[in-house]
């Protein structure tokens, strides 16, 4: 076998590695880098904008772990926004949701209870015994961003919002567990929609994941439900996946009166937990999981 510093086989003297050793492949990072964005609109990040984005994201995770740790019986939803706002600031960072959109999100998270499918609105309702709660926290930090979001039991919840609880976790894994580069968008979806009809819930449509860390919202949109989005992923990805499942009919309404409230259309109860995800050369990794210590 001919190795590098041997002649190469051609003759001219040289050897192999300056002569006719083969060039490396020329689908280097910056070739998809503009590929992607070109043709789909996706931002993959660099290791530098990685690093940034993993901070912020882990700072997202922390502060989400203290909002679940305080939502117990009693407790309103605004002083969990207090209590986000407070150790947003300990923290030097910002967090993401307030006066985002239009109309401009009045609070720091989202706190979404019982039926409600997403975007609920923080007030002084005190946690009561029985409810489920979805506590999401996107956070900013030197620019970057990380989102994610959990459900907390408050007391003893019955057989049907525990259902819905355990299923979007269990969505969420599951899909979570096949990324890599190759895997195709849509069996995101494929994963949850199936994870969910097993369970005998359904998987709301209207809202959808997203690519995220640069901006707070970038492409690609990240279906929950079955679709036929066939781009593969690649190295330098980083998207959110939070599948909102329902234990009744899959649609959600918004509420007229504040333009951000979601919830079921027959009321039943909706569960949902979010992460940010890396992919990387040959897997994935989970920015938003809470590392002890
Ligand atoms: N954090 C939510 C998400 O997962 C978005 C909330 S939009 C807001 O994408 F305006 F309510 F913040
Ligand atoms: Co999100
Ligand atoms: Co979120």
């Amino acid at each position: 076998m001919i190795s590098r510093n041997d002649p190469c086989w051609c003759g001219s003297g040289q050897k192999w590695k300056k002569c006719h050793y083969p060039k490396q492949p020329i689908q280097t990072f910056d070739v998809l880098k503009r590929e992607y964005k070109q043709k789909h609109n996706i931002l993959l990040k660099t290791p530098e904008e990685i690093d940034k984005i993993r901070a912020a994201s882990r700072l997202a995770a922390h502060i989400l772990d203290e909002l679940c740790k305080a939502a117990v019986e009693g407790v309103t939803t605004q002083q969990l926004d207090d209590l986000c706002m407070k150790l947003h600031k300990k923290h030097n960072a910002k967090p993401a949701p307030l006066n985002y959109g239009s109309p401009p999100y009045p609070k720091s998270i989202c706190t979404s209870l019982n039926e409600v499918v997403c975007h609920g609105i923080p007030d002084e309702r005190p946690l009561q015994n029985g409810d489920i709660l979805n506590i999401d926290v996107t956070s900013i930090l030197d620019g970057y961003f990380g989102d994610n979001s959990r459900m907390v039991c408050i007391g003893k919840v019955d057989a049907e919002k525990q259902l819905v609880v355990d299923t979007s976790y269990n969505c969420l894994m599951e899909s979570i567990a096949i990324l890599k580069p190759g895997v195709l968008l849509n069996e995101i979806g494929n994963v949850i929609e199936s994870v969910a009809r097993k369970a005998k819930c359904s998987v709301v449509y209207q809202f959808v994941g997203h690519g995220h860390g640069i901006a707070f919202h970038e492409e690609p949109q990240i279906y929950h439900s079955y679709n036929n989005i066939k781009i593969p992923l690649v190295e330098g990805m980083t998207f959110t996946i939070e599948p909102m499942i329902n234990a009744g009919v899959p649609e959600a309404k918004i509420d007229k009166k504040d333009g951000w409230t979601a919830r079921t259309a027959d009321l039943k109860p909706s569960a949902q937990w979010e992460h940010t995800v890396l992919i990387t050369k040959d897997g994935h990794e989970i920015l938003t999981l809470l590392k002890k210590n």
